[in-house]
């Protein structure tokens, strides 16, 4: 599985089967971690068998059911922390995807103080994404139309537009969608966030989204 059939393909599910993750995903997912971390400096965690967190009223109000693993997303107090943790978390969300596991991202419904995680001195937890096997099917959530979150001078190119439609698939805190990406004069994107809870964790996912479908990198060296 490509990781555009991973975008085609994936939705946030909270109800998962009660079993452990297997210690080859588990690796792998490792694996995956470890190099983003040796990467970007964030300090990103798998946390498995660690039901806590999902067992709130909150959660249980969201409709988790078995949630027992989840991504944590730490890393430096600063104003990048957001953007980063969109970006590399939805990279983690994809990657699960095509090995067979899913996700759903968490920024409110989970109890921080009941959250398993290491964070160094000046590091802070962004939010958490939960992970195991599905044990429900769900829908493609609503979405905008490719002309309500672009701003393009007379036509835009396919592979544009093939980014905004990989960008509308997106998953974004209560489905706000709340972005938009620009087409500049001289070929460039700018993507931008809108206002809303987690709009600059929707902005990191959704630039990686807009990558995948449109072959392009938004940041000069590719490094985001
Ligand atoms: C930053 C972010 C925070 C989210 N927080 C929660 C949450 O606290 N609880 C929850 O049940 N879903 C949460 N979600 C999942 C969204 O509700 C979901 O992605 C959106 O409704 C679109 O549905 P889809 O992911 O199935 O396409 C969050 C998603 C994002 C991107």
């Amino acid at each position: 599985m490509t990781l555009m059939d991973a975008i085609r393909q994936r939705r946030s599910i909270r109800k998962f089967e009660d079993r452990p993750i297997s210690a080859e995903h588990v690796q792998t997912l490792e694996e995956r971690i470890t190099k983003i971390n040796e990467k970007t400096g964030l300090h990103i965690q798998l946390i498995t068998d660690r039901p806590e967190a999902f067992k709130s009223f909150l959660a249980h109000y969201g409709g988790f059911r078995n949630a027992a693993n989840y991504i944590a997303l730490v890393g430096k107090d600063t104003g990048a922390l957001d953007e980063a943790c969109g970006y590399y978390g939805e990279d983690l969300v994809l990657f699960a995807q095509t090995i067979g596991l899913s996700t759903c991202w968490v920024g409110g419904t989970f109890s921080k103080k009941k959250a398993f995680y290491e964070a160094k001195e000046g590091e802070k937890l962004c939010l958490i994404i939960a992970i195991g096997y599905a044990a429900e099917k769900k829908e493609a959530h609503k979405s905008k139309k490719p002309e309500q979150v672009m701003e393009v001078e007379g036509e835009a190119p396919q592979w544009f537009m093939d980014g905004v439609r990989a960008a509308l698939l997106a998953p974004t805190a209560i489905n706000q969608q709340k972005f938009t990406f620009i087409l500049k004069e001289d070929g460039s994107v700018e993507a931008k966030a809108g206002k809303g809870p987690f709009s600059q964790v929707d902005l990191g996912i959704v630039i990686y989204h807009f990558e995948i479908g449109s072959g392009r990198s938004l940041s000069e060296d590719g490094n985001n």
